[in-house]
């Protein structure tokens, strides 16, 4: 199932090999400072699709969850990516003393799992991607919020 206008897409993936696919078509439209905000529940397929754009882009390397560093960085393709899940992030004071705000130079792309822990310290997203958990697979909505945004999602 498959629907779309400008700004938003909804898609349905029935297993974990569907998300690996949209990882794959979203890796090869990446551009330098691309903001991704991935919203969703405890295991509902945020990290898998971070791991899947990685592979896609050519990183063989294990993705692990960056769940008390809060970011791991990778470079890959050429390009710098910083994988952040700020689930246990605990305020602005740990935000600022592990220096994340270097992190946003507008050259490295971000996946941000749990954004909302730190709205107002990370810059709006280009990209937001919404996984809801089904009894069989998920829902995924995508939408854009800036010209990047939309140019990445252009006849997705
Ligand atoms: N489309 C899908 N349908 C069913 N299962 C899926 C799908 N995509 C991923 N999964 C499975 O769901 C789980 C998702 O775990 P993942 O670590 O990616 O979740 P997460 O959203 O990052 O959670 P957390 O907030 O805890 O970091 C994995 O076991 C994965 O195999
Ligand atoms: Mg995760």
């Amino acid at each position: 199932m498959h629907s779309h206008d400008d700004s938003r897409i909804s898609l349905n993936l029935a297993d974990e090999n569907a998300t690996l696919a949209l990882a794959q078509r979203l890796a090869v439209r990446l551009k330098p400072g691309m903001v991704i905000y991935l919203h969703g529940d405890l295991g509902a397929g945020k990290t898998t699709l971070v791991r899947g754009v990685l592979n896609a882009l050519g990183y063989t390397g294990r993705v692990k969850s960056p769940t008390y560093t809060l970011v791991e960085p990778y470079n890959t393709a050429g390009l710098e990516i910083r994988h952040f899940d700020l689930y246990r992030l605990h305020d602005e004071e740990e935000w600022e003393a592990a220096g994340f705000r270097d992190e946003f130079d507008g050259q490295n792309i971000f996946f941000i799992e749990w954004p909302e822990n730190a709205l107002g310290l990370i810059p709006q997203a280009d990209v937001e991607i919404a996984f809801e958990i089904l009894p069989h697979g998920r829902n995924v909505e995508i939408r854009s919020y800036t010209p990047t945004g939309r140019e990445c999602l252009k006849q997705f």
